[in-house]
């Protein structure tokens, strides 16, 4: 049916009409209408599909067996995020299966298209949730302790979606049975299409984290309290959030800081905040990179603060290392796909979470215009197209 059609029908799901693209979250209304597609769609291939214990969707095709190869991404998004971030590496998986069973291809080893549950840290702050919990990554007791932007806890919406909290951890019995996982996405820059190169493969995931930064203040009036009498955590934050950025761009390298959410208390026209709070995203070359650019900005982000007479907390949300990919695998692909390049991202991906545990690899569709994480987001259909029959020529020759 095509990549684009299995696209097409999951197009008007989770649409975000105030920020534009969509705004797909662990276990709402749009995540829990895409994981029924999901459903409905492995089903319709003959696929054998159940949830495990930490909310990640398994396709099988086959007896759920030892040794598979599996594939797939994540249906969640970014809030205001693109159509391909995610859905393009599951259609595509569903795609490629389709593709194989068309020719009559009989897989020697079992396949699974697998969905990982809120990739993107958008609802509870850690991004790869799903595939944290799996390979014993993150603490569920972590996970449980966490609560949405509306103060909904984990285990309440866990609870709502009819699922039970006390059963996420460590899988080892799943993880064990995977051979190889191969994550297709879209790529989430301008080096294929700056190429003029459909795809690509990856070599390595940049080492990331994100913290959260609290800044308590004084709350008062905005009419009534001199400028010299205040305690804005406000305009203390506003000086940290440039203090980060001058200290990625100074470290050079790839380094990247972004605080792109921002919450304020109490958030009001006429009301100096009592709290401010930003969300710091890191991201550099080396883990030391990323640790010694925290570390740097901070050390200002203590000074700011303190300046303006307020106080600083600071909360590690999540940390990735560096990940490289499985090279043998990584160079098998690239030699199925006709020699394409092996190009470093600095996103995450669930493949850097399995990768420790699992050779993985994974395969880039070209962008054209280059942003991801926004509504602009874009993929041509003929390149989704060739990424499925990438994806199909790769599972057939790992699965002969
Ligand atoms: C997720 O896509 C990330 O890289 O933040
Ligand atoms: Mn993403
Ligand atoms: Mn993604
Ligand atoms: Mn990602």
């Amino acid at each position: 049916m095509g990549v684009r059609a299995r696209l097409d029908e999951i197009g008007d799901i989770g649409r975000d009409p105030v920020r534009g693209g969509y705004s797909r979250h662990l276990l709402d209304d749009a995540d829990l209408a895409l994981r029924d597609w999901f459903r409905r769609s492995a089903e319709s291939l003959g696929l054998f599909v159940e949830q495990d214990g930490n909310a990640n969707l398994w396709a099988w095709w086959g007896e759920p067996g030892m040794d598979a190869v599996a594939t797939g991404s994540h249906l969640d998004s970014v809030p205001g995020g693109g159509a391909y971030d995610g859905p393009l590496g599951v259609a595509s998986a569903l795609e490629a299966v389709a593709r194989l069973q068309a020719e009559g291809f009989r897989p020697t080893r079992p396949i699974a298209v697998v969905v990982f549950a809120e990739e993107e840290g958008s609802r509870f702050g850690l991004p790869c949730l799903g595939s944290r919990l799996m390979v014993g990554a993150s603490d569920p007791a972590d996970v449980r302790a966490r609560a949405d932007r509306e103060g909904v806890t984990f285990d309440q919406a866990w609870t709502a979606a009819g699922l039970d909290p006390s059963t996420i951890g460590p899988d080892p019995e799943r993880l064990g049975r995977l051979g190889a996982f191969i994550e297709l996405h879209v790529e989430q820059g301008v080096d294929l299409e700056d190429r003029g190169m459909p795809l690509a493969t990856a070599s390595a995931i940049i080492p990331h984290g994100r913290w959260r930064l609290t800044v308590d203040g004084e709350g008062n009036h905005a009419g009534t309290t001199p400028m010299v009498a205040r305690h804005d955590p406000i305009v203390a934050l506003a000086e940290v959030v440039l203090a980060a950025r001058d200290t990625a761009v100074a470290a050079g390298r790839g380094a990247r800081a972004t605080v792109g959410r921002l919450a304020v208390t109490p958030n009001g026209t006429n009301v100096i905040a009592s709290r401010a709070e930003a969300w710091l995203d890191i991201r550099a070359g080396a883990d030391d990179d990323v640790r010694t650019l925290l570390a740097d900005t901070l050390a200002r982000a203590e000074e700011l603060v303190a300046a303006e007479g307020c106080t600083l907390t600071v909360a590690e949300e999540s940390f990735s290392s560096i990940v490289a990919f499985d090279a043998g695998l990584t160079e098998r692909i690239g030699g199925i796909l006709g020699g394409v390049p092996a190009i470093p991202t600095g996103a995450g991906h669930d493949a850097g979470i399995l990768a420790p545990s699992v050779p993985t690899a994974m395969i880039f569709v070209r962008n054209p215009t280059g942003v991801s994480h926004a509504p602009g987001e874009g993929a041509r259909d003929e390149d989704c197209e060739a990424g499925a029959a990438a994806l199909a020529d790769t599972l057939r020759e790992l699965a002969s």
